[in-house]
């Protein structure tokens, strides 16, 4: 990391099935709001916020993609410059968690980071307000350690654990510079 205290930004994409959570999870964390209606995002939406993390100002840059086939390929481009990576996935679908290791290669193709075994993936499970559970916490735990990504559960409804995987996002961007 650079000795500087100028602002920095991280640049973040979300990425993972569609209705898993991405647009509500960054809205809750971005806006503050969450809404029960769905409306799949169209190629990418973008979103800043400024945070400060240990006498650094930081511009978080985050990329909402589209989880809609039809639609993805508009993402793509975008996963270049990414600094860390969210793989969203449903604590209720265990189709969107298995989906994630596609997700996870397509990334690192289209990405082209510069050291594939060293980026910063961050596992996230949203809906945990949900009873109907398909994939318990150990399961995804497992899944983390064998691929080397950090794991974060919680839920965009409830406004549970919202915060702690951006600015762990926005820590390992920073350490990159
Ligand atoms: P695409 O844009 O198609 O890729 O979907 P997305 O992953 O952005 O999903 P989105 O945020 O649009 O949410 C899909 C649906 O799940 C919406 O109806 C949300 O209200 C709902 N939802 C999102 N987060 C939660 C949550 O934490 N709990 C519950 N119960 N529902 C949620």
């Amino acid at each position: 990391m650079s000795e500087g205290n100028g602002p920095v930004t991280v640049k973040i994409i979300l990425i993972g099935n569609s209705g898993v959570g991405k647009s509500s999870f960054m809205n809750r964390y971005v806006n503050h709001r969450f809404t029960s209606m769905y409306r799949a995002t169209i190629g990418t939406d973008f979103f800043s916020k400024a945070v400060s993390l240990d006498g650094h100002s930081v511009t978080l840059q985050i990329w909402d993609t589209a989880g809609t086939e039809r639609f993805q390929s508009l993402g793509t481009p975008l996963y270049r410059g990414a600094h860390c990576c969210m793989l969203v996935f449903d604590v209720t679908s265990k189709a969107s968690f298995i989906a994630l290791d596609n997700w996870r290669k397509e990334f690192l193709v289209q990405g082209e980071p510069q050291d594939p075994s060293d980026f910063p993936f961050i596992v996230l499970g949203n809906k945990t307000d949900l009873s109907d559970r398909e994939v318990s916490r150990k399961k995804a735990l497992q899944w983390c350690e064998e691929i080397g990504a950090e794991y974060f559960e919680g839920s965009a409804k409830d406004d549970l654990n919202v915060e702690q995987p951006f600015l762990r996002a926005a820590w390992s961007g920073l350490q990159q510079y």
